[in-house]
């Protein structure tokens, strides 16, 4: 199974500064393949909507994906301000991220409406990215476990498919603070979902789980090594050439 490596943009980027961005990614990955210094994970570049083609045509030929960060769960119709599964297809993406944490805070969503939305992914042919995790207060209440299956019932389609899933382990308390799980927890949680998985759905050791939530290049190696942990979701760090490119680096394939 080859590691994943997506950069989480959010509502960040300009024209000029996605395009230096990206070219510089696929710049460094073309001359990493071209000298064989050894392989790398797969990489996915999820820019703001509008900035999809510019950064596509940055990385067009290069072993760079695109995703995006949300997608409407219809085909098509009106929905004032909101993007398909399908459209983001034709605009050259792979993945789609779902139930982010900030859009089910920010925008009410719920496992339901995520699950909606990850099978209008599928049905897209791209690969849902599908987040999920616990606040603060849940993890002080000691019910992470809970909430963890909660969201893997509710959030994951029934037809989900190993080889056509990845899902992101992100603790809401840590996007964004600095924080991070220590690494029994992140390898704890990461097992009950390939458990869950694999209950449900089956194939659970041919999916890929992401950890996400402050990872950068001075932690990457440790997250990255630990067990059951598949690649990162990242989200500030990916706005920075160096640091995403040491995490890019700290993945073991
Ligand atoms: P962060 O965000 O890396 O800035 O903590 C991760 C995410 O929200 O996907």
């Amino acid at each position: 199974m080859n590691g994943l490596i997506a950069g989480n943009w959010k509502m960040n980027g300009t024209l000029a500064s996605a395009r230096t961005l990206a070219q510089g990614i696929a710049e460094r990955i073309s001359g990493r393949v071209a000298k064989s210094t050894g392989s790398l994970p797969e990489v996915v570049l999820c820019p703001p909507a509008p900035l999809l083609s510019v950064v596509g045509g940055s990385v067009a030929g290069r072993s760079v994906m695109l995703g995006a960060q949300d997608c409407h769960q219809d085909v098509k119709g009106a929905h004032t301000g909101d993007v398909s599964a399908v459209l983001l297809a034709e605009c050259g993406c792979r993945y789609v991220i779902v139930g982010h944490s900030e859009r089910r805070t920010d925008h009410g969503e719920t496992d339901d409406l995520v699950r909606r939305k990850a099978s209008a992914v599928r049905d897209a042919g791209l690969i849902p990215i599908i987040c999920v995790g616990e606040t603060e207060k849940e993890r002080d209440q000691g019910v992470t476990a809970a909430v963890i299956a909660r969201q893997m019932a509710g959030s994951v389609p029934r037809q989900s498919q190993a080889a056509t899933t990845v899902i992101a382990y992100e603790p809401v308390w840590a996007i964004g603070t600095g924080r991070t799980p220590t690494v029994a927890e992140i390898e704890d949680v990461h097992s009950q979902i390939r458990a869950l998985f694999d209950g449900a759905h089956g194939h659970g050791a041919a999916l890929r789980i992401l950890y996400g939530g402050s990872v950068k290049g001075s932690n990457a190696s440790q997250v990255l090594a630990a067990k059951g942990v598949n690649g990162a979701l990242v989200g500030g760090a990916s706005l920075d050439l160096d640091d995403f490119w040491r995490i890019i680096t700290a993945c073991p394939i």
